[in-house]
Parts: C-alpha cells; structure tokens; sequence
C-alpha cells in the first residue's frame, strides 16, 4: 500500500515535470538484469531522462550484482554535471527536422517509412538541454515523446508540408539538422474517396517530391550551418560524400542500414560524420541520446 501510494505520487511528479528528470534506480538482481526493465531505462532515456546508472555490489536481498542505487556522491557529481553543463548554444537559434512523410494515395491510403524521429528528437532535446532555441519540424510519428521545454514542435504529414515550414523557418535559424526521412515520391493525383478494389491491379504514378535539404543548401548564407543526414544500404561513404557536395552541406551523418542496431526503430545508432574538408569520424554503437551528443559536438565545431 506504501508502495503505491509511493509510486503514484512519483509518476504524478514525473508526468507533470517541466524540467530535466533524473532517475537513481534500486531494485533487486534479477529486476535490474531483465529484459524488460533495460528496455524501459532505455525508453525513459530516449524520452530525456538522465538515468544515473546501478551501482553494483550486496543488495538488501543478500544477492552481489547489479542493482544498487547510486552512491549519494554518484548522484551529486550527476546533479553538478547538469547545473554546470555548458551552454554552449545559448542564443543560437537551431531548425531540426524527424520523423516520416506520409504521402496520401486517398483518404484511408498513404506511401510513409518505417523512421520514427527518435534520432531528430534527441538532436533536438539535446540542443536545447545545450542552451539552443530549437523549431523542430515532427513528421507523423506515431512515436511519444517528451520535449524540452525550448523545443518548438510544429507537425507536418507530407514533403510538401515538412518543406513549406523548414523554408519559411530556416531564414531566422543559425543551424539546420535535416534527419527527417522525407519520401522520396508522391502520388501525382490524390483522390477525395476511398479507392474501390474493381479491378486486379492499381496503376500509381508518382511524381518527386521537393528536396527540402538540397533547397536549404541554396538558400544558405555564410554564417549558417547545414547538416544532413545519408541512410544507404550500399557504396556508404561514396553515396554519402556525394550527396554532402550535391546539397551544398557542412557535415553529412551517414548511417548505414548493413549496422546492426543501426537505423529505424532502435533505440542505438552508429553513425559516421563526413565534413566538407573530407575529414571523416566513425562512432560507435551508441543509445541515440549519446549520438545526439555527438553530433550536437560536430554541430559546435562548426558555428560560429
Ligand atoms: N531529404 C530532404 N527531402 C527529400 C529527401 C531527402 O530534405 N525529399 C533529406 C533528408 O532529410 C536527409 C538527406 O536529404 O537529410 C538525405 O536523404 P536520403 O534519403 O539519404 O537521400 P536522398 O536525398 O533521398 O537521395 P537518394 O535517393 O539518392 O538516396
């Protein structure tokens, strides 16, 4: 009974929270180590949490493992590590784009991707935990989210959508992170009523869709910084270089769909950057939120 009164007076703190969360666990071994559990730490991370990890040592159980909270001066040095961060960013304004377009075919129909914004929303949370003023432009996830609270979230369903607002957004920023994975094509006719099934087969034209990144590679002036991001399944860095040149970029983040852990709908990813000098940085496997420091890192280097 304490324990629930407990808990719900925990989660009614956390929901309403408008500032950063930070989590010290403790529970028994087999808690700790389960599945289930290290798929929620790493969902609540993905959500914003600072999560200070286990420490490991004899529980209340008499088992030795994981499972400890931290110690008091574990958690202290998080807590100052927070108050002290660098803001880095402060009165940069930044543009980030995430997530899918859906293109409708008709009123039930769409052509979308599998992306779900995770990376963009992490880039976005972190600049903004950095001091930035972030415009993020959310294609339709269906992905929650927790934003902070210097994220201004404007949603859009389709390239034509996610181009209109990062063109009329774009002007005011002094950065844009494009890791939105925008379709390529669009159906050339939308029909208002539902397609009936009359016949075997369904003819659809496509026509393309507008570049949104290659639009603000023309758009850019010499004090803004444009970043792109590359997803290939073959001829990597070639495909990634090209396109750096193509859309008039600073730094591509190449992600590979051949990584392991890499790509939509994980919670990890392993990037590689490539900047206009041509100097290239592989990553490891990481949780999103840890790339998002590292590109925000590259983003640092590179603005004025
Ligand atoms: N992009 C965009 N608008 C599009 C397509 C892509 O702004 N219509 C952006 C993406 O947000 C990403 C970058 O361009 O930052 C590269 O996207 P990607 O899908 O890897 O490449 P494409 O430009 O679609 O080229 P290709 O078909 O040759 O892979």
């Amino acid at each position: 009974m304490a324990n629930g009164i407990c808990d719900n007076l925990l989660l009614a703190t956390y929901f309403s929270a408008k500032n950063q969360v930070a989590i010290a666990p403790a529970m028994d071994l087999d808690m700790a180590e389960h599945p289930s559990l290290l798929r929620n730490i790493s969902q609540l991370e993905n959500d914003g949490v600072q999560v200070i990890p286990f420490a490991h040592g004899e529980l209340a159980s008499g088992l030795v493992g994981n499972g400890r909270m931290a110690e008091p001066e574990i958690i202290h040095s998080f807590i100052e590590d927070y108050f002290s961060a660098t803001k880095d960013l402060q009165k940069k304004k930044i543009l980030v784009n995430a997530g899918p377009t859906h293109e409708p075919i008709d009123p039930v129909r769409y052509i979308g991707n599998r992306s779900t914004g995770k990376m963009g929303v992490a880039i976005a949370n972190e600049l903004a935990k950095r001091g930035a003023d972030v415009a993020l432009v959310l294609g339709p996830t269906s992905t929650a989210f927790q934003f902070h609270n210097h994220v201004s979230v404007t949603r859009v369903q389709t390239a034509q959508e996610m181009r209109d607002t990062c063109v009329a957004l774009f002007p005011s920023c002094n950065a844009a992170i494009l890791s939105a994975a925008v379709a390529d094509f669009t159906p050339k006719t939308k029909t208002d009523t539902k397609i009936k099934k009359t016949s075997n087969t369904l003819d659809l034209e496509l026509v393309k869709t507008p570049d949104t990144l290659a639009e603000l590679g023309q758009l850019k002036t010499e004090s803004q910084v444009l970043i792109g991001f590359a997803l290939e399944t073959d001829n990597e860095l070639e495909n990634a270089k090209s396109k750096l040149e193509r859309k008039k970029l600073d730094l591509i983040v190449l992600n590979s769909l051949s990584d392991a852990g890499a790509g939509f709908g994980h919670n990890t990813n392993k990037i590689t950057t490539i900047d206009k000098t041509g100097e290239i940085c592989t990553f490891g496997l990481k949780s999103k939120t840890q790339v998002a420091v590292d590109i925000v890192n590259k983003l640092k280097t590179l603005i004025k």
